[in-house]
């Protein structure tokens, strides 16, 4: 393997060393004058689809061994997050943001500049120009002081149409050494194809490590918020499953660990209000709070907010994450929102909710009791089969019957022409 060492220094940022190294995946390395603070070696595929003069197309192409680091690049400080921008080609570029606290960080942020008027990527394009796409939806995660490592290929979609790809990843940010730290947090995609058996070790039956059991269905909590005056104005019936992917303090590792939620030991409390209700569930290790929002002109109401605050014992930090612009469950004001059927809400990356035989209504509620039920629609599709099938037998049934009926009729004809 050759490995050709290049560095340059970027123009504006005198401070800001670049170099690249070219061999199997391409190496960067962001500076602050001798001390290194980002180091990634990846390979990175683009799959991108643009419009043509006849048409459209898709540009599929991996990034160069020539990338380099971009002079916007930096190791952050005073409010400016680090960041690591890889430049290549004719004006393309890909960008990942840092964050982090105490005791983790992670890439809040990805961004692909690419340029539509590069002939050898984008042939045909009619347009010309750079575009720019983002997205904030990144499962990079990893524990301070350790390299995240992900040699399995991942996708990662930036917008319709426009998806990269990375493989044979290490990475590591707010670095102390120049070097890549040993101790690695190992994404969950590598996990799974590290356990598996090789087939052709003979005469060993090597059970495979167990991935653990998927939990029961959770059990039905019955949940209620009483305004200022002792009024039930909020009521919600429902299984609940916690699906948070986190970093695994014994494993050291991403994880996906999925957990019920116990009603006997779960406290309901929430407001009520005019256009907006709140319901929030409380527990020794988990605080979640579900937002209902009205919508007066549709007379519709809808999920609009979930938070999940969670210290479970398995996790390296609390995990707090939440989405604000959600539009799930929507249903009818004045109406109940009912789904038997096990949904999934995905709340963001790393955290999702599945319920079980759901019921709520976060508005007018009356005497303590759910109004009329409006349902959902794998629920409603799943009344239609027995419906359509229910039909398609009286059809038949009826088709016999106006076969024997005319049958008769015939032999009678017969009988009297005799
Ligand atoms: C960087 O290292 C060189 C020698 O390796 C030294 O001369 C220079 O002062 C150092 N610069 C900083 C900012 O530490
Ligand atoms: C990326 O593209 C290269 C060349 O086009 C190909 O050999 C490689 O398999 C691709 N990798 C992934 C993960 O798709
Ligand atoms: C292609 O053109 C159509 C129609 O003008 C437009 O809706 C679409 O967004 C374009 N696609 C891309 C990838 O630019
Ligand atoms: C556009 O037309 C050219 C010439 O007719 C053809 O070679 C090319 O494949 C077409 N491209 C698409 C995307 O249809
Ligand atoms: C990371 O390493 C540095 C230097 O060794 C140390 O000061 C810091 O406390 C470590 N951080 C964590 C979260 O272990
Ligand atoms: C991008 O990825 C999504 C899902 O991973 C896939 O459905 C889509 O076809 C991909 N788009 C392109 C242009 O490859
Ligand atoms: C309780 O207060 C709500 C408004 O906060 C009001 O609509 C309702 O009529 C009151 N109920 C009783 C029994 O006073
Ligand atoms: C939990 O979430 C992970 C990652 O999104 C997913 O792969 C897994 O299937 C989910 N498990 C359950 C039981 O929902
Ligand atoms: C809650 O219910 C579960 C199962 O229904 C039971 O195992 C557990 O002991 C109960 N806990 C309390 C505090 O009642
Ligand atoms: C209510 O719904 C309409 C139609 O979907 C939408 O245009 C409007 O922005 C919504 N209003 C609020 C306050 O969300
Ligand atoms: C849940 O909320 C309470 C009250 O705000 C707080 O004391 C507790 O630490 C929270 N628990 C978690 C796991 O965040
Ligand atoms: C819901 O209650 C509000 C007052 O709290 C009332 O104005 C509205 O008409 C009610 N809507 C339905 C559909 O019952």
């Amino acid at each position: 393997m050759t490995l050709v060492k290049q560095c340059f220094s970027a123009g504006v940022w005198t401070l800001l060393m670049g170099c690249v190294f070219v061999a199997h995946a391409v190496t960067f390395e962001v500076t602050d004058g001798n001390s290194t603070c980002i180091k990634a070696e990846l390979n990175a595929n683009f799959s991108i689809s643009y419009n043509t003069t006849n048409g459209t197309s898709e540009a599929v192409f991996a990034m160069p061994s020539s990338a380099s680091v971009g002079n916007r690049s930096s190791c952050g400080g005073a409010g400016v997050p680090p960041e690591l921008v890889m430049s290549f080609g004719a004006g393309h570029m890909i960008s990942l943001m840092f964050s982090s606290n105490e005791r983790l960080y992670r890439v809040t942020n990805i961004s692909l500049q690419y340029n539509l008027s590069d002939p050898d990527n984008f042939p045909q394009s009619s347009r010309t120009g750079v575009v720019t796409v983002t997205t904030n939806s990144s499962e990079i995660l990893a524990q301070m002081n350790t390299t995240y490592r992900c040699l399995s290929s991942s996708s990662i979609s930036l917008s319709a149409g426009v998806n990269v790809t990375f493989s044979d990843l290490r990475m590591e940010a707010y670095m102390t050494t120049a070097n890549l730290s040993s101790d690695e947090s190992v994404c969950s995609a590598d996990q799974t194809s590290t356990t598996v058996v090789p087939t052709h070790t003979p005469g060993t039956t090597a059970a495979p490590t167990k991935p653990p059991a998927p939990p029961s269905t959770p059990d039905r909590g019955n949940y209620s918020v009483t305004n200022g005056n002792g009024t039930v104005c909020l009521l919600a019936l429902m299984g609940l499953q916690l699906n948070i992917t986190h970093l695994s303090k014994s494993l050291n590792k991403s994880v996906s660990e999925v957990v019920n939620l116990q009603p006997n030991s779960t406290r309901a409390s929430g407001s009520c209000g005019v256009t907006v209700a709140t319901l929030m569930l409380t527990q020794d290790l988990t605080n979640l709070t579900f937002t209902f929002t009205q919508n007066s002109t549709t007379k519709k109401f809808h999920l609009s907010a979930v938070n999940v605050s969670a210290f479970w014992s398995d996790m390296t930090d609390r995990f707090e994450e939440g989405n604000v612009s959600l539009d799930l469950l929507q249903c009818s004001v004045g109406r109940s929102y009912m789904c038997s059927t096990e949904q999934t809400l995905a709340v963001t990356p790393s955290f999702s909710i599945n319920t079980f035989s759901l019921q709520l209504q976060p508005f007018n509620v009356t005497e303590n009791r759910f109004s009329a039920a409006e349902e959902c629609r794998v629920d409603r599709e799943n009344m239609l089969i027995p419906i359509i099938v229910g039909a398609a037998l009286a059809g038949l049934v009826v088709i016999v019957l106006i076969a024997y009926l005319i049958g008769r009729k015939r032999t009678h004809a017969g009988y009297q022409t005799i």
